[in-house]
């Protein structure tokens, strides 16, 4: 993405600034990880030696958000400790910078704020709480248990198509047809000469949340990061409980695209980590312990030995 700064700036073309916060909606039980998730928030659980929600922060930092508004909910206080500093332990590791580093990292990453959303009504609900810190301009969402490749960024060209467009900017993945009951589904068209490095751009002719495989209009599914037009705050209040009997987020954005703002979406062909289920969140550690420079040569070998030994330890046939 070398057109793009990694700071902050304004869309050469149009003169609109480009979002410079990110809103985390991570107040959820997550009852899939009970009882993992009883008194640790499942955005804490760890992928190697990070938590999920670092990954996250350390996306929007790398896109050149600074500013992290986390919604929190009961029993979630941890997740922002993660991130404030630790004095003694700093202390304690004066003669280890290695550590010390990665845990001043996590202090520096990005200016956190937070607020609750007392009760669980949807992702819609939870995105409206973040009306008073976001103001009328634009914004990011990441969503709390996925992430992205940081050699594959997807951020900065969709924060760069929303500074161009005024509209909503999503993010597509495709799914197997059997699973659109699992996300926001999209129905497209082409968008006239756009292409970014990580993906074709599309425009949206219409969404559905969680839609059975019979009425999907397409396997595009809704990636779990979107930029927003400060509007999206009077939608949602306009926005009726939908799917689950909850507010939905990808409503309120379809209530913006019928009255006339553009929602454009890049087709993301770079590689999604979901770990947001036990199985997707395994896949995850795996993945990412695989590629470690200092863990995965030799995590590669042990795992190559394990897939082909069986469980009672000797050899498959
Ligand atoms: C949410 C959104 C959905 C999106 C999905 C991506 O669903 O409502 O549109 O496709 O995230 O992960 P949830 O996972 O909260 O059920």
């Amino acid at each position: 993405m070398s057109e793009h700064s990694a700071n902050p700036s304004t869309a050469a073309a149009t003169g609109r600034p480009r979002a410079v916060k990110a809103v985390i909606p991570a107040a959820g039980l997550a009852t899939r990880f009970l009882p993992a998730t009883k008194a640790v928030p499942k955005e804490l659980l760890p992928v190697v030696d990070r938590p999920v929600l670092q990954y996250i922060v350390e996306e929007a930092a790398q896109a050149g958000i600074g500013d992290v508004l986390l919604i929190t909910g009961r029993g979630k206080t941890s997740m922002v400790d993660h991130f404030d500093r630790r004095p003694d332990l700093e202390e304690r590791l004066a003669q280890k910078p290695d550590l010390l580093a990665a845990v001043k990292r996590t202090e520096e990453l990005a200016a956190i704020y937070t607020c609750r959303q007392p009760e669980q009504l949807g992702l819609g609900h939870a995105v409206g709480y973040a009306e008073s810190h976001v103001g009328d301009q634009p914004f990011a969402v990441l969503l709390g248990d996925e992430f992205v490749k940081p050699s594959e960024p997807l951020l900065p060209a969709m924060l760069e198509l929303q500074a161009r467009t005024g509209g909503v900017v999503l993010a597509f993945f495709e799914v197997d047809p059997a699973e659109t009951k699992r996300y926001g589904i999209a129905s497209v068209e082409p968008a006239e000469s756009e292409l970014t490095d990580i993906g074709e751009v599309v425009k949206v002719t219409g969404m559905v949340e969680k839609p059975t495989p019979e009425e999907a209009p397409s396997n595009l599914a809704v990636l779990g990061r979107y930029v927003l037009p400060g509007k999206i705050f009077d939608a949602i209040r306009r926005t009726p409980p939908g799917s689950g009997g909850e507010i939905q987020l990808t409503d309120a954005m379809e209530l913006l695209r019928t009255e006339g703002t553009p929602v454009h979406a890049i087709v993301y062909r770079g590689t999604r980590y979901d770990t947001g289920m036990p199985l997707g969140y395994l896949q995850t550690v795996v993945q990412i312990a695989a590629e470690r420079e200092d863990l995965g040569t030799e995590f590669r070998k042990w795992l190559t030995d394990f897939v082909n030994t069986d469980a009672s330890g000797g050899p498959n046939t």
